[in-house]
């Protein structure tokens, strides 16, 4: 039992490490997204100022915007809801938060 505590430990530190970096990557995914994705027609920091709302929200300024002529993809939308809502760390960074 003792002789597998070492090996006990670095499966802990594996599974930790592995974890840290998935979640960064997607981070850093979503802040991509938002930077090419919100930027197209209009200056990002119109979306920074709103990080943070429901999921609703931001739903229906997808709708309004699409209703504007903007022409979001629901693929692109549905991902992008995931970031908005709880956003990540590269996403504020990018919006200076
Ligand atoms: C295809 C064009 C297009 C894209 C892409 C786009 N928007 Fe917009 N957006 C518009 C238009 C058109 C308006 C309405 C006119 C305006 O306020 O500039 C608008 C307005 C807004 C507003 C202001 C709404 C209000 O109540 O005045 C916000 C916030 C916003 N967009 C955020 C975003 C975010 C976040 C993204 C990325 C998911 C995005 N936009 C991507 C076209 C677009």
């Amino acid at each position: 039992m003792i002789k597998n505590l070492p090996l006990l430990a670095l499966i802990f530190f594996l599974l930790f490490t592995v974890n840290a970096i998935s979640v960064s990557a997607q981070d850093n995914e979503c802040a991509t997204l938002f930077a090419t994705a919100c930027s197209e027609c209009h200056e990002i920091e119109k979306g920074c100022d709103l990080l943070g709302q429901s999921k609703k929200e931001w739903h229906e300024l997808f709708e309004y915007m699409e209703s504007m002529g903007a022409e979001i993809s629901d693929e692109i939308e549905e991902k992008l809801l995931a970031c908005l809502v709880i956003p990540g760390d590269a996403i504020k960074a990018l919006c200076k938060k």
